[in-house]
């Protein structure tokens, strides 16, 4: 018997690529329905590239810098992927905003992990905002990508502890693992129709949300 049919993701990444880590990981499990089919980043010297590489994937530079407009760029971007057969767009930590018109080429395909639950604080230094604001719980959102910042309908979120002694290391850290976990549990259900886009919201199908973890609440501060 033929394996199923596995999603092809083209992964964005701008920095470290520990999300990109995960979903390789996951990938390299038989039986998640997606495989790495290439990275792009905007920044060359990426360690995320370089995490590609070593798992065998396609792994490309788009400086941004080097091109004359932002569509210049998202035209580039767009081609790579297409010429890996790239059928959703993961954002990993790529800390550039997408337009429209580059959406328009991959509809409900792109999602984004923002650390924060979203609606709050959006856009960057997430954690620090969370920390300045006072918050006792934050977290990290999966959702699928519209032309706002951190605006599109929210896919899946997972909750952690701000704790009285936080750095903005120590939150991140703790987020970044439930990230880890998160990350891969949505672009399953995203890969295989277990969720779908409704306007502003999303609606998850209750029996793979249970079974998935896909929503998770943090335990007391210790
Ligand atoms: C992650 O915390 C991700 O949620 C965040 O950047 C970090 C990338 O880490 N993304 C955003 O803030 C997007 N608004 P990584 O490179 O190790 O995956």
């Amino acid at each position: 018997m033929s394996a199923a049919r596995r999603a092809r993701l083209g992964v964005l990444v701008s920095g470290s690529g520990s999300n990109l880590q995960a979903l390789l990981d996951a990938c390299a499990q038989a039986d998640f329905p997606a495989e790495v089919a290439c990275v792009v980043s905007n920044v060359p010297t990426a360690f995320g590239l370089e995490r590609a590489r070593k798992a065998g994937v396609s792994a490309v530079a788009l400086d941004h810098k080097a091109f004359g407009s932002r569509a210049d760029f998202e035209r580039a971007l767009g081609e790579t992927l297409r010429a890996s057969g790239v059928e959703w767009v993961c954002l990993a930590g790529f800390m550039r905003l997408l337009s429209a018109d580059f959406l328009a080429g991959f509809p409900g395909r792109v999602l984004n992990i923002h650390p924060a639950l979203l609606p709050a604080f959006p856009g960057l230094h997430a954690q620090r905002q969370a920390l300045e604001r006072g918050v006792k719980i934050t977290g990290c959102t999966v959702h699928f990508v519209d032309a706002g910042t951190d605006t599109g309908p929210i896919i899946a979120q997972a909750a952690v502890p701000v704790l009285p002694d936080d750095t903005e290391a120590s939150l991140s850290a703790r987020i970044l693992a439930e990230e880890h976990r998160l990350y891969p549990l949505a672009v399953r259900l995203a890969v295989t129709g277990k969720v779908t886009l409704e306007g502003t919201r999303t609606r998850v199908d209750a029996q793979a949300a249970v079974g998935d973890q896909s929503l998770r609440s943090p335990g007391a501060p210790k």
